[in-house]
């Protein structure tokens, strides 16, 4: 494991006493970072303790005892043991506070949080405040910054794209123009690899302005060629799904695509269930492992991520408020390649 990033400084406490909780959307590959974290900080002598419901829980002090046996039967399952929640409270003070303290009557020495950036942001609010933090990066939407993938993201590209082919079998069939909302209320990451994995032939992200005309235009030309076209809207993007269809009825006769037919499909949290793929599995053991090097070496106020297929220790510090974009040479590159 490397550490390039600054560090924050060791402390001098060992970890006896560990909690880890899930936060955020829930994301494939959670049950089994909860797994692995539970299972090498027993193997390495820690007790562990599960936070039910994220940081809601946490205030109320709902900790669950963890051996290694209650964590069986959950590396194939989607979702998340523990439960999770949205809980914007937390970006108070005094019920971050009101965390700390839940933490220190049950004698915890350590919290892992497993999740993706409103969980960071909360996991670094608690360093803070002077309680040890270790985070593990996980969202579908792969938008944390200082690790180049998050848990779960493989397994809801997955899901997206086993849909766009199915979307496609029927787009064909009726020679129709499908428009598909993904998930990425701020991102672009889904859309952008789901278009390009499952051959879209357009693809809207909030990361990147769109010029209606020229969507209308990769229509025309896709339709002429094709019979049909996909088109991948990311949730976030401006306008949305219902705006872009909108503008396609009203529209379209001016450019030759009068007697063609649109649909819209919108994937929803389909994308955030289901078993997590054996990619995701991996990662999240690997997480985890890198979870248990920085407590063992009382490394906190990090996010465990990867990079360069290495396990990294980022700064909290360096994740939160930020925004990571995707690669440059992604957007653009679904359409190309359509034609
Ligand atoms: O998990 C991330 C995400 O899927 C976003 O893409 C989406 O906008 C959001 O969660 C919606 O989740 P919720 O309804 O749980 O807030």
């Amino acid at each position: 494991m490397s550490t390039p990033d600054r560090v924050p400084a060791a402390s001098p406490t060992p970890v006896r006493r560990l909690a880890v909780l899930t936060s955020g959307g829930d994301a494939p590959g959670m049950n089994a970072a909860i797994r692995g974290v539970v299972r090498l900080g027993r193997s390495h002598g820690m007790e562990v303790v599960g936070v039910e419901r994220g940081f809601k829980g946490l205030v109320q002090a709902d900790f669950i005892a963890l051996g290694r046996r209650d964590v069986g039967g959950i590396v194939q399952r989607g979702g998340t043991l523990l439960g999770t929640g949205r809980f914007p409270e937390f970006a108070e003070e005094a019920v971050q506070r009101r965390a700390v303290a839940a933490l220190g009557a049950a004698r915890v020495d350590a919290l892992v949080v497993i999740g993706g950036n409103g969980s960071q942001a909360g996991a670094h609010a608690l360093q803070g405040l002077g309680f040890p933090v270790v985070g593990i990066a996980s969202t579908i939407d792969n938008d944390l910054l200082g690790t180049e993938v998050t848990l779960g993201f493989a397994t809801a590209v997955e899901t997206v794209v086993e849909a766009i082919d199915r979307l496609r079998d029927t787009a064909t069939s009726h020679r129709r123009i499908f428009l598909v909302e993904v998930m990425g209320r701020d991102s672009g990451f889904i859309a952008l690899h789901a278009a390009i994995a499952g051959g879209a032939e357009v693809c809207l992200i909030p990361e990147r302005p769109v010029d209606l005309d020229a969507v209308m235009r990769l229509l025309v030309t896709a339709y002429a060629l094709k019979d049909h076209a996909i088109v991948v809207v990311a949730e976030g993007a401006s306008p949305n799904l219902v705006q872009l269809a909108a503008h396609f009825e009203a529209r379209a006769a001016g450019c030759g695509l009068e007697d063609v037919a649109i649909r819209t499909t919108v994937l929803g949290y389909v994308q955030r269930g289901g078993r997590p793929s054996a990619t995701d599995r991996v990662l999240a053991a690997r997480l985890a492992h890198g979870a248990l090097d920085a407590l063992l070496a009382r490394r906190f106020g990090v996010m465990v991520g990867m990079r360069g297929g290495e396990v990294v220790l980022v700064d909290l510090a360096d994740v939160v408020g930020g925004v990571k974009l995707p690669p440059g040479d992604l957007p653009g590159l679904a359409e190309v390649l359509a034609r």
